[in-house]
């Protein structure tokens, strides 16, 4: 059989961000409205600076505002509920990212559900869940599995009727992808790691979603021939072929086999990874568009 298609996620979140400065432009044109996205980091913690440096970087690339907000690692949980607070009332902030992880001190839970819903384009506040689960069109989706999904439809079109797996539960990535396969009316099974025959419900599926963080989990005997696998796993290994104390990324797929089984299959890095802050504008742009009753550009 024929290797896998290799699914281009760099190339297509490329696209996605010339999309959203498109409907950026169409906002400024027709409604003197400059989206806004507000992001919180608190602490020093250095992937987290990478992630807020490139969100902030896109945004301005896209040309919407951004609003940068680096907190000392010691600020109160009452601090930062007030800066929340201001962000929520400022009509300029459209959309608000707090970066996660949050230091001890500080409960995740109480953060997320101070941020307005209207204004939570990461889409963890429990009403956005409540919207995406119930089906209603104004939820905010979280950033990942929406890539996934636009990823999904690039490559197949429709989706109606197709049998996915989604492997891994996590309220930020599995059950949202659960449900918006749902809502595409997919076929869908929530696996996880205590589900009886893994490997026999991995190859039943036309689409499999791996979103369990554990490195090359899934093997190309677990996947259906010319399905389509969507690997959201970013797990670091030694690699000591690059030399001494080298590591690189794996997916949880194991990609060399996976490749030889799956119809298309996205790669790690280069794959789901630069979705994520392209869907991060498109949400801010969306939310923009909820917030002033416009309605949302093609994106
Ligand atoms: N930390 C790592 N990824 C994310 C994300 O998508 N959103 C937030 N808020 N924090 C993160």
């Amino acid at each position: 059989m024929a290797k896998a298609k290799i699914i281009d996620g760099k190339a297509f979140a490329a696209t996605v961000r010339n999309r959203v400065a498109a409907a950026v432009e169409q906002l400024r044109k027709a409604y003197d409205l400059t989206p806004g996205l507000a992001v919180v980091l608190v602490g020093e913690d250095p992937a987290s600076q990478v992630y807020v440096r490139n969100k902030a970087k896109q945004t301005v690339e896209v040309g919407m505002e951004s609003f940068e907000h680096r907190l000392p690692p010691d600020i109160s949980e009452v601090q930062l509920l007030t800066l929340i607070g201001g962000l929520n009332k400022d009509p300029k902030v459209h959309g608000i990212l707090v970066q996660l992880p949050l230091p001890e001190q500080i409960s995740e839970a109480a953060v997320l559900a101070a941020i307005d819903p209207d204004k939570d384009v990461d889409g963890f506040h429990v009403v956005n869940a409540g919207r995406l689960a119930t089906g209603d069109a104004d939820a905010m989706v979280p950033c990942t599995p929406l890539g996934c999904l636009m990823m999904l439809k690039e490559q197949l079109g429709e989706l109606a009727g197709l049998k996915a797996l989604v492997l891994g539960r996590s309220n930020i990535v599995g059950k949202p992808m659960a449900a918006l396969l749902l809502r595409e009316s997919c076929t869908v099974t929530l696996a996880h790691s205590k589900t009886h025959n893994l490997t026999e419900e991995c190859r039943a599926a036309d689409i499999l979603i791996a979103a369990v963080g554990r490195e090359q989990m899934v093997k190309g005997s677990w996947i259906k021939p010319g399905a389509t696998v969507i690997d959201v796993g970013i797990n670091r290994i030694p690699a000591p072929e690059k030399g001494e104390d080298k590591t690189r990324l794996v997916g949880d797929v194991d990609f060399d086999e996976a490749v030889e089984v799956a119809g298309a299959i996205t790669p790690v890095p280069g794959g789901v990874g630069p979705m994520t802050i392209a869907c991060l504008l498109r949400n801010t742009v969306t939310a923009a568009c909820h917030q002033h009753d416009i309605d949302v550009p093609e994106m």
